[in-house]
């Protein structure tokens, strides 16, 4: 993932590894398969792998066996990698384990906030989507199919996922700093609205 140029180097697994452990000091959680699933939570991500969301979940599982990590351990964390994802604004989500809900929570507030914003960009550039089309509208997905085909715009994006993150939170300490987080992120849309549209 080193110099990945779409959002998810390895600097990304860095931020949510070390946000998991600072919402995992404030939670009963096994702090071993959090920083395993945090640090292997993108690895063969469907979104490189033609929408295959077996990929990541096999790779880990081959890797830490590889490595001789006990068997209830390698289970656990391979369980977390193939829930993580988000998959549709209307898809029901998969029921996770604490330890799941705290990597799932230091990873989409790694989508949120300034580096939320930059993220969304690099990933628009790196997938060549547009950045923004007045006459496109957000999709709610019903699906993760219809999620996973999606072409739309960033600025859509934001409405089709990241402003409905912080409601999704699954900790008390992950929602508080959501919140700031989503604050700048709508500033940042009314101020783009208002560049956007300069005769009103
Ligand atoms: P998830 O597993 O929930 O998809 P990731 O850590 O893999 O989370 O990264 C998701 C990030 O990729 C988003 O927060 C966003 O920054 C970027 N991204 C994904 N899809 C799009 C899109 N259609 N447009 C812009 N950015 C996107
Ligand atoms: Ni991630």
């Amino acid at each position: 993932m080193q110099g990945e140029s779409s959002g998810h180097d390895w600097w990304h697994i860095y931020r949510v590894w070390q946000t998991s452990l600072h919402i995992a000091d404030r939670e009963k959680v096994d702090s071993d398969v959090v920083q395993l699933a945090a640090l292997l939570h993108d690895i063969g991500d469907w979104k490189f792998h033609a929408g295959d969301e077996s990929v990541g979940p096999r790779l880990a599982r081959e890797w830490l066996q590889s490595l001789g990590v006990e068997d209830m351990i390698v289970a656990h964390v391979c369980t977390i990698i193939a829930n993580l994802s988000f998959k549709g604004a209307d898809v029901k989500a998969a029921p996770l384990s604490l330890e799941g809900q705290v990597v799932q929570d230091a990873d989409r507030l790694d989508a949120i906030g300034a580096i939320g914003i930059g993220r969304a960009f690099a990933y628009g550039g790196a997938k060549g989507r547009e950045m923004h089309d007045p006459n496109a509208q957000p999709v709610m997905h019903t699906t993760f199919e219809q999620y996973k085909a999606a072409r739309g715009t960033t600025i859509n994006h934001f409405h089709e996922k990241l402003v409905l993150l912080k409601d999704r939170m699954n900790t008390s300490t992950a929602r508080a700093l959501a919140e700031q987080r989503h604050q700048f992120m709508l500033e940042f849309l009314e101020q783009f609205n208002a560049e956007w549209n300069i005769n009103g």
